[in-house]
């Protein structure tokens, strides 16, 4: 038996950590076996390669295509030691982040053409893709409004403008416009209760499949 695989995307100050733990508590009370792992990161290699990605201190710029391919090299270490292992021993995978990050961020954000990502999606995930995605979608504006209150240092990525951040949304939506039956949005502007209340929902549905 095969487990399932489950993703959680969102932009910054969408509220992913708390969704993280509500989405781990809900399955560990359905006494399932759930494996937590992150994109980009999961292995050693995986989580050096982060390192390079997010908190690179050189002065020389790392390219959109050079950033791509680092995101892509850390998930196929990622997938082949970690996930696809997992799933064939019938766990539950539940990662904060995975491909559709990379058609927000890098295809959205950094503007490449779709056609690549779609390449190397093709090549390195085929079809080891998630059951469920959970998108928690709030304005780019209110996002920044919650991380800049909690006063941590903001890493390469987060250092980007409201309109990169806009741009990385609006390829969110596009995705799950394109998957709704994969892809379930959650409103995240809404207070936590309301929030956590979507997300029972979604999980109620899934996990009673
Ligand atoms: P986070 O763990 O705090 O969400 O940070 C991960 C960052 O990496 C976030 O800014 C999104 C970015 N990222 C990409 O740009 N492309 C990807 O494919 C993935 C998985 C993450």
């Amino acid at each position: 038996m095969t487990g399932k695989f489950i993703s959680i995307e969102g932009t910054e100050g969408a509220g992913k950590s708390t969704a993280i733990h509500f989405v781990r508590d809900y399955l560990l009370h359905a006494h399932l076996a759930v494996l937590w792992t992150r994109e980009p990161g999961g292995t050693d290699i995986a989580e050096e390669i982060r390192k390079l990605i997010l908190h690179s201190r050189s002065v020389e710029v790392i390219e959109p295509e050079t950033e791509l391919l680092m995101v892509f090299a850390a998930r196929n270490q990622h997938l082949k030691n970690i996930i696809q292992p997992a799933l064939q021993a019938g766990k539950w995978v539940v990662s904060d982040r995975f491909i559709d990050a990379s058609y927000a961020y890098q295809g959205g954000g950094r503007k490449i053409d779709e056609k690549y990502i779609r390449l190397l999606d093709q090549w390195i995930v085929g079809p080891v893709y998630p059951d469920l995605t959970l998108l928690l979608d709030i304005s780019p504006e209110e996002g920044f409004r919650r991380t800049d209150k909690r006063g941590t240092e903001r890493d390469r990525i987060e250092q980007e403008n409201i309109n990169f951040f806009a741009r990385v949304r609006e390829a969110y939506l596009e995705r799950a416009k394109q998957d709704p039956e994969r892809i379930r949005m959650i409103d995240a502007g809404k207070p936590i209760g309301e929030v956590q209340e979507q997300l029972k929902q979604v999980m109620k549905e899934f996990v009673g499949k």
